[in-house]
């Protein structure tokens, strides 16, 4: 990725933090079975020391400061300074003492070669400058036969809380063809697409988990049309170009296509998200 590039990515994210704070408390609820299944894939547990890579407005890093207890401690980490704010503030809310904040990219991870005894990231390794770089910088940090673990969204077609948007946006606003490569949501959607990476940043005993789950809150299509036009940078810019009169015929296209995903005051969606884990053996171990 060119330079010019990596900043806008940033740039997008600063811009995204206010609404990843006002969202908080749903995008915790909703994405809460990719945190557990990251918890379990990465096999965190009491006194652990875990690094997260990308932690936006706090999560799974809140989360894990539970599990982990007094005696262990989580990095929470972000290239985004409105981020890693957000995160911050909520710790402090919260009275988390055992949680550190750095702001950094995936790309340098500031810290020692073996300081974690896990590193995992939520959502976020789609947005990696250099995917190879990130992921062998998470293998540098973590103990010899330690975890890493990235959640990602399987293909859009299975996350009709993303698609029920763009494909009606796609009808009315021009995209230009995306590169798959480009940082997207969908990036790593391709089965076997992370996990190559993983191994060739050296990682062993590659697993590729699909999990399937249902994103559900207490939210009207009113309160989803707000969170999604919100927190989406592509939606955010998409917008700024339409006129009042066109965002309402999108709106109440959307509304028509997501129907089945509002029942009594209840959003339910069906989703897919892959979690991609390794290991790291130094010693690599000899073949018997
Ligand atoms: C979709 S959000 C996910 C946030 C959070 N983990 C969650 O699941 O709610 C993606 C996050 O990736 C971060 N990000 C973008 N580029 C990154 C990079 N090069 N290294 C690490 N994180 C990055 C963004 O700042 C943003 O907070």
């Amino acid at each position: 990725m060119k330079p010019e590039e990596q900043n806008k990515v940033l740039q997008a994210w600063q811009t995204s933090a206010p609404y990843w704070d006002k969202y908080r408390a749903l995008i915790t609820q909703m994405y809460a079975p990719v945190t557990t299944g990251l918890i379990e894939e990465a096999q965190i547990g009491v006194g652990h020391n875990a690094l997260d890579i990308g932690g936006g407005s706090g999560e799974p890093s809140l989360t894990i400061s539970g599990i982990v207890g007094p005696t262990g401690s989580v990095m929470y980490t972000d290239p985004a300074a409105g981020m890693v704010e957000s995160a911050q503030a909520e710790a402090g809310r919260r009275g988390l003492t055992n949680i550190q904040f750095r702001q950094c990219s995936a790309n340098d991870l500031p810290f020692p070669d073996q300081t974690f005894d896990l590193a995992l990231s939520r959502f976020s390794a789609m947005f990696f400058v250099d995917p190879l770089r990130g992921i062998r910088e998470a293998l540098r940090v973590v103990r010899n036969d330690g975890y890493v673990s990235f959640a990602v969204w399987g293909p859009e077609e299975a996350n009709p809380f993303f698609s029920t948007l763009n494909d009606v946006f796609d009808r009315f606003v021009e995209s230009p063809t995306q590169d798959p490569d480009a940082p997207d949501a969908f990036r790593f959607a391709a089965p076997g697409k992370l996990a190559g990476i993983l191994e060739n940043a050296g990682a062993d005993n590659v697993i590729e988990r699909h999990l399937n789950f249902q994103i559900e809150a207490a939210l009207s299509f009113e309160r989803f049309w707000e969170l999604r036009t919100e927190t989406s940078v592509s939606l955010r810019e998409k917008m700024a170009g339409l006129t009042p009169e066109k965002i309402e015929v999108i709106k109440q296209a959307v509304a028509d296509g997501a129907q089945e995903y509002f029942v009594s005051g209840k959003m339910r969606f069906p989703a897919e998200a892959l979690i991609v884990s390794g290991r790291q053996f130094r010693e690599k171990r000899t073949p018997v």
